[in-house]
């Protein structure tokens, strides 16, 4: 069966009466003009149906904690229809924490990660009732068990490990692997858990947690994950008498950003998953665990698309055509540090116009601001809506206000409705942190 991680665009993309795209019922072209450039579009349809996958997916197994990674996207209103949906959070800073917080997340479906999390941090994860912190080194052991004995609070946490698993996607995504920044080598377990059951003692520990990596299309590295993760539980037990009953394993699943991108569904990965769970359980003779999941990019991705407003073009002798646009690094900067590719199409209706291959060139003063290398589109000419899909993962989370450029706004779309749920930054805005000392007036 199909899931919606598997589509390369939002499910209720179509053409129009007008000859116009349209997704969630509202026309692109109307809503550029409406909310101006470049604008992030998210369908609502899109995300519920993706987490309707991922929740039929993972029905057979009783035990699990669905988590919606906010690194991929966090704003307020998407989290309360994550909340709503009945998920919860993989956080990993005071920002994130807060947003879930007032969004209305059920905060004891809300892990908090990271490899160095502040005291603030962790302080605050206590005051908002974080229920689960995954532990990641031996300061963080040592610190949080300080805060909880300081708040006279037991702090239930999982211990990162890191699993030595390298899967295949780009460098700087992968995350499980041998000499990783993330969590506690596997050589090092039994040390942390001495600690937590001897010193640390307002520390209660649940599991292990791990990740492997990020658009991950191989389903075999999730069942070595697990593997390893349920192997390490039946070791501690006969060690330790420790019975712990909760594996965490991450997020990682790939989205289809180009047609030659073919990623596993939510239903193919859960049946690995499950399997793997079952079979693991089995061979080291163990009670079946809860099993908690993480992903980000394979909710969100593909409910997310990016409007842009065509300018100038470029045509430079015998080289390539530049089509340059009113966005690029800074509200994605996921060509120029990943060479990540996106697929696109022109939203207003075009007739008879000649396909063309162009360079879509950001407006950002670097030259490696290129948005989409050699894509076949129809002829665009300025003024033209540049629609690129799949934008909803770590973009609008990894925009920066490079050049002074406000980060574009986003609403969201469904039956035919737009809302804004990120304003445009003013120019105010982009001023309103700075302090010129009285000195220097
Ligand atoms: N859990 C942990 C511990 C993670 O580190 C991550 C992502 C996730 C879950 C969610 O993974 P996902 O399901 O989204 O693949 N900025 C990069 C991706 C970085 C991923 C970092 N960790 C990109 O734009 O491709």
């Amino acid at each position: 069966m199909e899931s919606t991680n598997q589509s390369l665009k939002p499910i209720t993309t179509k053409i129009n009466e007008s000859g116009n795209l349209e997704i969630g019922g509202c026309d692109l072209v109307d809503l550029a003009e409406k909310y101006g450039t470049p604008l992030y579009v998210i369908d609502e349809a899109t995300l519920r149906s993706i987490c309707a996958d991922y929740k039929h997916a993972f029905a057979s197994y009783n035990k699990v904690n669905m988590m919606f990674a906010s690194k991929s996207l966090c704003t307020m209103a998407t989290s309360a229809i994550l909340a709503q949906e009945g998920f919860g959070f993989d956080v990993v800073s005071s920002g994130e924490i807060y947003t879930v917080y007032k969004a209305g997340a059920d905060m004891s479906k809300v892990l908090f990660n990271g490899n160095n999390k502040s005291i603030d941090e962790l302080t605050l994860a206590l005051e908002v009732g974080v229920g689960r912190i995954s532990v990641d080194n031996f300061l963080e052991l040592a610190l949080l068990d300080q805060i909880a004995k300081s708040q006279n609070k037991i702090v239930d946490i999982l211990l990162r490990i890191t699993p030595g698993i390298e899967c295949h996607t780009h460098e700087y995504i992968q995350t499980g692997h041998l000499d990783s920044k993330f969590g506690f080598d596997l050589t090092q377990i039994d040390e942390a858990v001495d600690l937590i059951l001897n010193d640390y003692t307002n520390l209660k520990l649940h599991g292990l947690h791990a990740h492997i990596g990020s658009q991950i299309f191989e389903t075999k590295v999730y069942h070595d994950e697990i593997e390893i993760l349920v192997k390490e539980l039946a070791r501690l037990d006969e060690k330790f008498g420790l019975k712990l009953d909760e594996i965490n394993i991450g997020g990682g699943l790939g989205v289809k950003y180009t047609e030659k991108d073919v990623p596993p569904s939510t239903f193919e990965i859960a049946q690995v998953i499950i399997n793997s769970l079952n079979e693991s359980i089995k061979k080291y003779g163990i009670e079946p665990p809860a099993l908690f999941l993480e992903p980000g990019r394979s909710i969100i991705s593909t409910s997310g698309t990016t409007l842009y407003t065509i300018g100038s073009s470029k045509q430079v002798p015998h080289g390539k055509k530049y089509v340059a646009i009113d966005g690029g690094m800074s509200d994605n900067p996921r060509p120029s540090m990943y060479q990540a590719e996106y697929s696109a199409e022109i939203a207003n209706k075009k007739e008879n116009a000649a396909l063309q291959t162009v360079t879509i060139a950001g407006r950002f003063c670097e030259s490696g601001d290129i948005l989409i290398k050699d894509i076949e589109l129809t002829e665009p000419l300025r003024g033209d809506i540049l629609c690129v899909y799949n934008t909803g993962a770590y973009n609008y989370s990894m925009a920066s206000n490079y050049n002074r450029v406000q980060k574009p706004q986003m609403v969201i779309v469904n039956n035919s409705k737009s809302d804004i749920i990120v304003s445009r930054e003013t120019l105010e805005d982009l001023i309103s942190h700075d302090i010129v000392p009285d000195r220097l007036k």
